[in-house]
């Protein structure tokens, strides 16, 4: 495929090897320099004339800075002539921010959707995002891929699903997780949560039976880990046994790891959109690698052949 080159922000190096590993291409080359006034410039090192560009950056920590370093470098990449340029954001954490829940709130998810675009982009691949709607903030082509067969295949192959329930942990997730037990073929349940400040929430009743049940809870992100202790805490008040969480994005920021593992979870599923450092992974913690998904999406879309068809 010579006419495929990809980048990779600093983000997620690792995750942009794993994927070229997979295409068996190399990795493209870019540098990124910081000024002394904080200032970022990029230059691309490899020739882009006429060819189709994939840009892989997370909007993981430090997300701010990793945003302009995306929107920076794809600018680079259409003043050296790129034919077309996607950026694959694997996580986009400003997907959370999807609507007016406040007078007065910012919506910066569509803000970023179009900034995404003005900086150069022709096409977006993404992963999970907090809610679909967000996808139809953008005006140009987005392939949005899902971890549930990832997360879901693992879980099949070492959990004993026999009294197995999938749990979402508030009505938000329910959607997804409805998803997720169409593929794992059991029942589920719904939370009641509010979220009081940006590290605190709430819970009441849990919608469905989970008494006696090994939980399931499938979401789209651990952030600072505050929703999880209060699943762990509801669910073992309703009486579950085991709980095993499965999650795309391990976000894991502020007091997270120390969060997670003090709620007694037995296990922890995630995905390398978001790269755990190792001083961040604990014993009963389990990454999954997306890079083939997202490896044959690039090449899907690269040959225009149908990436819908991976969801089938
Ligand atoms: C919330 O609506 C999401 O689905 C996740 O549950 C949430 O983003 C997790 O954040 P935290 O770990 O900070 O509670």
């Amino acid at each position: 495929m010579p006419n495929l080159k990809i980048f990779a922000g600093s983000s997620n190096v690792n995750l942009a090897k794993d994927i070229c590993a997979h295409l068996d291409i190399e990795l493209s080359r870019l540098n990124i320099n910081t000024f002394s006034n904080g200032n970022l410039s990029v230059g691309i090192l490899d020739n882009v004339r006429d060819k189709d560009v994939f840009v892989i950056q997370s909007f993981s920590e430090p997300v701010n800075r990793n945003i302009i370093e995306l929107f920076i470098t794809m600018d680079a990449l259409r003043s050296a002539s790129a034919k077309r340029i996607t950026a694959v954001i694997p996580y986009f954490s400003y997907s959370r921010s999807d609507k007016k829940d406040a007078p007065r709130i910012s919506i910066a998810g569509r803000l970023m959707a179009d900034l995404i675009k003005a900086s150069g982009a022709n096409r977006v691949l993404t992963m999970d995002l907090h809610s679909d709607a967000v996808h139809g903030f953008f005006s140009m082509p987005v392939d949005h891929l899902t971890a549930i067969p990832i997360i879901g295949e693992h879980i099949q192959q070492t959990v004993d699903l026999s009294s197995a329930v999938a749990v979402a942990t508030d009505a938000g997730g329910a959607k997804r997780v409805g998803r997720f037990v169409n593929y794992l073929n059991i029942p589920m349940a719904i939370i009641d949560k509010r979220r009081i400040n940006d590290v605190k929430v709430e819970q009441g009743l849990v919608v469905g039976n989970v008494k006696g049940c090994d939980a399931i809870i499938f979401d789209d992100e651990i952030s600072t880990g505050g929703t999880l202790v209060a699943t762990a805490t509801t669910l073992a008040e309703a009486g579950v046994r085991k709980m095993i969480i499965g999650v795309t994005h391990p976000v894991l920021c502020g007091d997270a790891v120390n969060n997670v593992t003090k709620s007694k979870l037995d296990r922890v599923i995630v995905t390398d959109t978001v790269h755990v450092a190792k001083e961040k992974r604990f014993d009963n913690l389990t990454v999954l690698s997306v890079a083939p998904l997202f490896a044959e999406a690039i090449k899907r879309i690269h040959t225009g052949e149908s990436v819908g068809e991976l969801f089938k």
